[in-house]
């Protein structure tokens, strides 16, 4: 997919719509490098932004319409602002819709035109369908004059998401909107702060596709919305048993520095149902399924205890994986993605045999470490190698699943063209 230029992106615009967008956003993926499944425990995560993204144009439209085509992802859009979601034909459309409906209080009213394009892949992993959220409200934002900050258009992308079925814990949302170039982000969100941490120079990233689609907003939407009541279910029965009053929803970071946490983690059942965690540990039904509720059985029982061990180890792996970036000791950082993988593999299960497959195709091709990236279930993984290891590695990639595999750069986040 060859990469569209601020121009090239300007004059499809005025072919379309017959004239010129008033703006132009830029809107990067996302590649994880470590804490997978953590933010919505409230556990740290670190990812960078990178050099493939969504361009966004937007103008003025039909009072009250939002008329959208994309070169990017299939079907237009035709959505009526009071109802959006009655208008919606394509997967795509749900998150413009979404965006909609969360700007729409800021600016009442008017109509646009948008087009997206981009070399993004949309399969899953790379976060296009969170870099299509924040780019659409930075470009209505800036189209309509709704005077949202950065901080107001990560948080309302956030509950967009949320409107499409997903519970997203913000990672995809921060790191799209507040990454620099030539660092990784480390992003806490329990009390909230974000760091920056330079990569160093002898570290090359490269992703691989593993040949299985898995957009979070469609087919891994269940298996990833699962885990996260799975973990609120952990955090509510460990806060129980040291008897801590937790908030809503539950989250892990509120027990994760009780100091007999690994022993309770053991004794914690394999699996639960959200009724069984309610009653067994006093806590509200609805806090435990929140947004998930009407799409899910509260009497199915979830895996608890494998959930919780991952990510209360995946939160002390990003500690030592930052630490290991600063000291460059890219060794020591690459065998915490391996042990990443394995815990995603073996305690989390959401890693796939192509998944698995590819980490050590890239792993014996030279690469210092491998994971999956992102919610798994499919998608893409990340490796850790050497400059001169590249092509290797994305040769072994490809030979693996068949590809594409390619490097990335870290970039920086969300901007206007
Ligand atoms: C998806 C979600 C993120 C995060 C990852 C897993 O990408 O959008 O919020 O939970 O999965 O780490």
């Amino acid at each position: 997919m060859p990469t569209p230029s601020p121009d090239s992106i300007r004059t499809a615009f005025r072919l379309r719509f017959g004239e010129d967008p008033t703006v132009v956003v830029r809107a990067p993926g996302r590649v994880n490098l470590i804490g997978e499944h953590t933010d919505y425990s409230g556990l740290p995560v670190l990812p960078i932004a990178i050099d493939r993204a969504l361009l966004i144009a937007a103008g003025p439209g039909p009072e009250g319409m939002v008329e959208a085509a994309s070169g990017a992802f299939e079907g237009d859009a035709a959505l009526d602002r009071q109802h959006p979601n009655a208008g919606v034909s394509a997967p795509w459309h749900r998150y413009l819709a979404g965006a909609l409906t969360e700007i729409t209080a800021a600016a009442p009213g008017t109509g646009a035109r948008i087009l997206v394009d981009g070399d993004l892949p949309g399969e899953g992993g790379l976060s296009s369908s969170s870099a299509l959220t924040c780019g659409l409200l930075e470009a209505l934002n800036h189209a309509w004059a709704a005077g949202l900050d950065r901080e107001a258009i990560v948080q309302r992308a956030i509950v967009a998401e949320r409107h499409v079925g997903v519970e997203t814990g913000g990672m995809d949302q921060e790191v799209i909107v507040f990454a620099e170039a030539g660092t990784a982000l480390r992003i806490d969100f329990d009390p909230p702060a974000r760091r920056a941490v330079p990569l160093p120079p002898g570290l090359a990233l490269v992703v691989a596709y593993s040949g299985e689609a898995a957009p979070k907003g469609t087919s891994a939407r269940d298996s990833y919305n699962e885990r996260v009541v799975g973990a609120r279910i952990a955090a509510a029965m460990l806060a129980d048993s040291v008897g801590l009053d937790i908030g809503a929803p539950p989250r892990l970071c509120e027990v994760a520095d009780v100091d007999v946490v690994d022993i309770l983690v053991d004794e914690l059942p394999e699996r639960m149902s959200p009724q069984e965690a309610a009653h067994g540990a006093g806590v509200e039904l609805e806090r435990l399924v929140q947004l998930t509720a009407d799409r899910f059985d509260t009497r199915t029982k979830v895996p608890v205890k494998r959930l919780a061990r991952h990510i209360l180890a995946e939160a002390v792996r990003v500690d030592e994986a930052e630490a290991a970036l600063r000291a460059n000791d890219l060794a020591a950082f690459g065998r915490l993605l391996n042990e990443s993988h394995n815990s995603l593999r073996e305690d989390f299960r959401c890693s796939t045999p192509a998944l698995d497959r590819i980490c050590a195709a890239m792993r014996k091709a030279g690469a210092f470490g491998a994971r999956l990236t992102g919610a798994g279930f499919g998608g893409f993984a990340v490796a850790a190698c050497a400059p001169a290891s590249v092509a290797a590695v994305i040769a072994a990639a490809e030979a693996a699943t068949g590809g594409p595999a390619f490097e990335v750069r870290a970039s920086g986040g969300l901007s206007l063209l």
